[in-house]
């Protein structure tokens, strides 16, 4: 298991800590064939709360609440438990807020009442054609070119970035470049992270001046125009909110595809029906994002808070890995029978409480017509012999590499 790297903190006696450590455990590094869904599971069987060591970019620890009820517990109280974290400054050596992720209540209420309607049911109804035609074109593009695709590469992630595109109102010839800052952003190095942060600051910049002048009808021009506390937004927090959209929005929804693609590559029999009863979809998306959800929201308490006989002392982090809470058995019988006609299937991919993630249903929209036009346009699809996908845990799960082919 892992190796156990910074200072055990003195509030916190050797039997609370935990020997998992969700940045470098070995069955969250990224390797062939991994099943960190798994492995994390594995935790439902040990204790409800423990404090694992050096569990953040800065090699901080923080304690884990692994059921369901006490994660709902902290995921709803932000004045015990604050989102503030700058993660996305970080990467700039700069201290602001994302918003509304890294806000408190009652600050953060304002801002969600904001946000809500650009992202509500009925406007993503509004983008739904475009999301099918992108679908659509990146699939004819991948048959076009033979019979197997990397699908993270080849569809997923760009898929996912040229939706985020169209709601912000960049065009899509920009798309290649996005999809490598977000690459860099997501997934390499510090040095790599902090030039593509600042890249993508400064193009949302430039379109929010442009958006100011010359408003049309997407989220950046939104936003310019809105009004909060009687008040026109600054250009400050239009780019908190507008990076929080980028990083939100692009591995989240890739994941989730690209766990749903490896399931249905390894298990022929779902995969054939739900290309022959598509209607299916909807209900199967839900469940196949309980059993593979990918982020653990973390939290940094603001007083000293008692769980299970355990002290979180303020300043602590706690993380709440939604991959435990969704395979609670106390939630959701027969947790690791995937089903894919389960109902009432209440699920915590998206999180709890009043950051639950606005973009739901966007994101769900994105998985299901992804999956059914994938379906419906490319016969039965397996994983390629001889290239394993690469699969990763950590604080967004997520697969690396993963090649399909079919006759
Ligand atoms: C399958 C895809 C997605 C998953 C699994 C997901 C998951 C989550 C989770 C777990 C949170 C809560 C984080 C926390 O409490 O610390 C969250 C928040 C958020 N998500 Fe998503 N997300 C997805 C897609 C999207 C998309 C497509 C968008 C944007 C269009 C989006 C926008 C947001 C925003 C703005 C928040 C912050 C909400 C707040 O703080 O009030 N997400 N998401």
């Amino acid at each position: 298991m892992a190796t156990l790297a910074s200072t055990r903190p003195a509030h916190v006696p050797e039997e609370h800590l935990g020997d998992f450590n969700l940045m470098d455990d070995p069955s969250m590094l990224p390797r062939p064939n991994g099943e960190p869904h798994a492995a994390i599971a594995k935790l439902l069987d040990g204790p409800p709360v423990f404090y694992s060591l050096n569990n953040t970019r800065n090699g901080e620890g923080a304690w884990f609440v692994i059921r369901a009820e006490d994660q709902r517990r902290v995921l709803q109280d932000g004045e015990t438990f604050s989102s503030n974290r700058n993660i996305f400054a970080s990467a700039l050596g700069e201290t602001w807020p994302t918003i509304p992720l890294e806000l408190d209540p009652p600050e953060h209420g304002k801002w969600r009442s904001l946000l809500n309607p650009p992202l509500s049911p009925r406007r993503v109804m509004n983008l739904e054609p475009f999301v099918r035609q992108r679908a659509v074109e990146l699939i004819d593009e991948i048959k076009a070119r033979g019979n197997s695709c990397e699908v993270m590469s080849e569809f997923a992630f760009p898929f996912a970035v040229s939706i985020f595109l169209q709601f912000l109102g960049i065009p899509n010839d920009r798309l290649m470049e996005f999809v490598g800052w977000a690459n860099d952003l997501l997934h390499s190095t510090p040095e790599a992270r902090t030039k593509a942060a600042r890249t993508v600051i400064a193009y949302l910049d430039d379109l929010q001046e442009l958006r100011r002048r010359e408003p049309t009808d997407d989220f950046m021009s939104f936003v310019t125009q809105a009004e909060v506390d009687g008040r026109k937004l600054t250009q400050h927090e239009v780019k908190q909110m507008s990076v929080l959209l980028f990083i939100a929005g692009l591995d989240t929804v890739a994941a989730a595809l690209g766990f749903d693609f490896l399931y249905l590559a390894r298990n022929l029999d779902d995969q054939a029906l739900l290309r022959a009863e598509p209607q299916r979809l909807t209900l199967a998306a839900e469940e196949l994002m309980r059993a593979f959800p990918t982020v653990t929201p973390v939290r940094r308490a603001t007083r000293d808070v008692e769980l299970h006989g355990r002290l979180i002392k303020a300043g602590d982090l706690v993380a709440c890995p939604s991959m435990t809470a969704n395979r609670d058995p106390a939630e959701f019988p027969e947790p690791e029978k995937i089903d894919l006609a389960r109902e009432d299937n209440r699920h915590v991919a998206f999180a709890y409480g009043p950051h639950r993630c606005l973009g739901s249903h966007l994101a769900r929209r994105e998985v299901v017509i992804g999956l059914e036009e994938f379906l419906a346009r490319v016969p039965e699809f397996r994983i390629k012999e001889g290239v394993d996908p690469i699969v990763n845990g950590g604080f967004v799960f997520g697969v690396e590499n993963l090649v399909l082919t079919w006759n």
